[in-house]
């Protein structure tokens, strides 16, 4: 793309002060802003006006498999699941493509050290629970690293040195995940230098249209991975790909498993697993109507009572009916890095602008079917989010202890 190709595309989107500082900048940082203005889609910001509000349908409770139900037939789930594993039809994939911004490190959220007496990586806290899955079924999953544009060649190169903590090297694979521009309030496209658009990961459901984009999905078939297992990076009491959820997903017979966990109170503020409009789907917790929150199921317990923790198991064949571009699109309230007029860079402490992501619940809802999966909460969710607080640095380590996890 040349020069006035470029200005013409940015006018149209009302957006011609991106080429503000074009003049001064040496001939490559030139190209690269018009490279960036060729390859970025900016119809998202289209979105800003029709986002709000969306309608939602007609909420049932969908059932979980309880704990008491996946003890009772442990052997049965442990060894569907074991078999699967062990043919090559489960892989995993960590979401790690994320900014990571309430945490505010400047390096990637996995190579956060959490250690108290020692080192102890987020990242070799994933890695060392996926291993456990590889010695117990003498198995080497095959596991996809999803990064972004911002956090790639510092999470490679992180992991290469520590010799990808014990994982097969040739049993990984990394891919960047796509990018979107980010605006403020108004609409208008930040920049983080002269010669770039702010750009943000496009949302955790961004990983399939990426990993089809950088021809991943291949593998996908050729090694006839029938399962996929996609997670957080942050919580670092997750099991991977475990047997028993992969068996129970499984023999369920389902589009999608979702490991969920009890709420903590009625009222607590966590999205819950149920059916809209027949569908898989979510309910956010302001949502929920008197009657919903008092409605109980069949043992008398709250009908809606299961929130997710960003772990499912998806069936590989369903998910080019589910992950195209026609994805719904969020505007979220962030915190955007930008330049001033004078080009120095700032970095905000209150959500300055919009982002635009794709959600991983739009996928669920576009499948029919989901079993969530009770995990209990103590033995495997410790999400960081915060340095301290809830969901921080400070209650995960608490639940490491808890669970024998030397820190
Ligand atoms: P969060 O929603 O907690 O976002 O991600 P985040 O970017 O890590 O943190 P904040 O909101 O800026 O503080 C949940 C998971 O989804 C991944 C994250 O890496 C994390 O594992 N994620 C999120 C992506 O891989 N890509 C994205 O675009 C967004």
């Amino acid at each position: 793309m040349n020069y006035s190709e470029a200005k013409e595309k940015m006018t149209a989107v009302g957006q011609e002060h991106i080429l503000k500082y074009y003049e001064e900048l040496p001939q490559t940082q030139k190209e690269n802003l018009l490279k960036q203005i060729e390859e970025t889609d900016f119809s998202v910001l289209k979105r800003i006006d029709c986002g709000a509000g969306e309608e939602r349908g007609k909420f049932a409770p969908l059932a979980a498999m309880k704990v008491s139900e996946i003890e009772a037939r442990k052997e049965e789930l442990y060894n569907t699941g074991a078999e699967a594993i062990k043919a090559g039809k489960t892989a995993a994939l960590l979401l790690a493509g994320g900014m990571g911004t309430r945490l505010g490190s400047d390096s990637p959220k996995g190579m956060y050290d959490i250690g108290i007496t020692k080192p102890l990586y987020i990242f070799e806290r994933i890695i060392s629970n996926l291993l456990d899955v590889v010695k117990e079924t003498d198995t080497w999953i095959r596991l996809f690293v999803m990064t972004s544009e911002k956090n790639h060649d510092a999470t490679v190169k992180f992991l290469k040195e520590k010799n990808y903590f014990g994982y097969k090297e040739d049993r990984i694979v990394f891919f960047k995940q796509d990018m979107a521009p980010a605006c403020d309030f108004d609409g208008k496209l930040y920049m983080e230098a002269k010669d770039r658009i702010s750009t943000s990961p496009n949302g955790n459901a961004g990983w399939y249209s990426s990993m089809v984009r950088a021809g991943l999905d291949k593998i996908l078939t050729d090694e006839g991975i029938e399962w996929i297992d996609i997670f957080a990076v942050d919580n670092v009491l997750q099991r991977i790909c475990d047997p028993c959820f992969v068996g129970a997903t499984i023999l369920s017979d389902v589009s999608v498993g979702a490991k969920v966990v009890r709420k903590a109170a009625p009222d607590e503020k966590v999205g819950v697993m149920c059916l809209e409009d027949g569908r898989p789907s979510i309910v956010e917790y302001y949502e929920l109507s008197e009657e919903m929150m008092n409605a109980k199921d069949e043992t008398g317990e709250p009908a809606y009572n299961y929130g997710v923790i960003l772990n499912y198991l998806f069936r590989t064949s369903e998910l080019s009916k589910v992950a195209d571009d026609n994805m719904p699109l969020h505007v979220v309230k962030k915190k955007i890095p930008y330049i001033d007029d004078n080009g120095t860079v700032i970095k905000p402490s209150e959500p300055n602008g919009y982002k635009f992501e794709q959600l991983v619940l739009d996928m669920i809802h576009r499948l029919s079917s989901c079993l969530p999966y009770e995990v209990i909460r103590d033995k495997e969710f410790a999400p960081i989010k915060n340095l301290t607080g809830v969901d921080s640095v400070e209650t995960a380590r608490e639940l490491l202890k808890k669970n024998n996890i030397e820190l």
